[in-house]
């Protein structure tokens, strides 16, 4: 399937000295990795979010969370990033090389993003792959096998240890909000991929960089709740428009 790359979009996006990304789980679907609110085969479809990702949850039942958890994290080990994931890595590359930036900020915490080559990303969500101490938040990145035993213990002071991801009902990274919000205030254009805008802080991070003139460009492959913010939206796999967004960019040299 060929997809119409909008020319005002490619005029925009050739013109604009500054990109900022937006990225959610639809992104990561194409590696094999679930999202939450899809039907039939999101996680929340089969889980309520209550019951595993909350601090409360935690509390309640350690070894199951973090069971759930390490399981997760394993799985995204085993997955791969996907085309959608090299396209805005190489996007990146392009824009840098030309003196001009793209930002990327993702909601997504399997760090497939930087496995494709995507630099500075900004986690907004914080990282499966980390693992932070519940007493004196020493923090590991845990890239090996599944956990011995749920929740692992910390290596220094063996308090139980916890995924360093943002659970519902808690604030987000001060720095990485901050950053992300930055990148909102100071681009030309506003891409939102792969999420379906239903979480803040991150989903009003297009209305701040529309506030200040910023154009806004939604890849989904449904419809969302920011579809009629949008300036264009193409509907469809991201893995499949963002390597032809970046080809046509490139051919425009730009
Ligand atoms: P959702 O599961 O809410 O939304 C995934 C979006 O991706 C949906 O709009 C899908 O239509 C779209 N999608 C699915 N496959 C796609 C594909 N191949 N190409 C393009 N789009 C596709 O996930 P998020 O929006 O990322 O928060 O959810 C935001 C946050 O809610 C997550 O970070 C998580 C969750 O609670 C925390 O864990 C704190």
């Amino acid at each position: 399937m060929s997809y119409v790359i909008p020319d005002d979009l490619m005029g925009a996006l050739s013109r604009a000295r500054s990109v900022t990304v937006l990225t959610g789980a639809g992104v990561s679907a194409e590696s094999g990795i679930p999202t939450f609110r899809d039907a039939l085969t999101g996680l929340w479809s089969r889980y309520r979010a209550e019951d595993l990702a909350t601090p409360q949850a935690f509390e309640r039942d350690p070894q199951m969370v973090a069971r759930w958890y390490d399981e997760r994290r394993t799985m995204c080990m085993r997955c791969e990033p996907n085309a959608g994931h090299r396209a805005l890595a190489q996007l990146q590359d392009h824009m840098r090389g030309l003196g001009r930036e793209l930002v990327l900020v993702t909601q997504n915490v399997d760090r497939l993003h930087q496995r494709a080559g995507s630099e500075d990303v900004i986690e907004l969500h914080g990282s499966i792959m980390t693992w932070r101490c519940t007493h004196c938040d020493h923090e590991q990145q845990e890239l090996g096998e599944p956990f011995d035993s749920h929740p692992p213990r910390c290596g220094k002071c063996d308090g139980i240890r916890r995924p360093g991801v943002v659970w519902f009902g808690e604030s987000l990274p001060d720095d990485a909000l901050q950053s992300a919000h930055s990148a909102s205030v100071h681009c030309d254009v506003f891409l939102s991929i792969g999420t379906s805008s239903q979480v803040y802080p991150a989903a009003g991070l297009m209305d701040t960089a529309a506030a200040q003139g910023a154009r806004l460009l939604e890849v989904n492959v449904d419809r969302t709740a920011a579809s009629d913010r949008c300036d264009w939206v193409l509907c469809g796999r991201s893995a499949q428009i963002l390597p032809i967004l970046l080809k046509r960019l490139m051919a425009t040299g730009h």
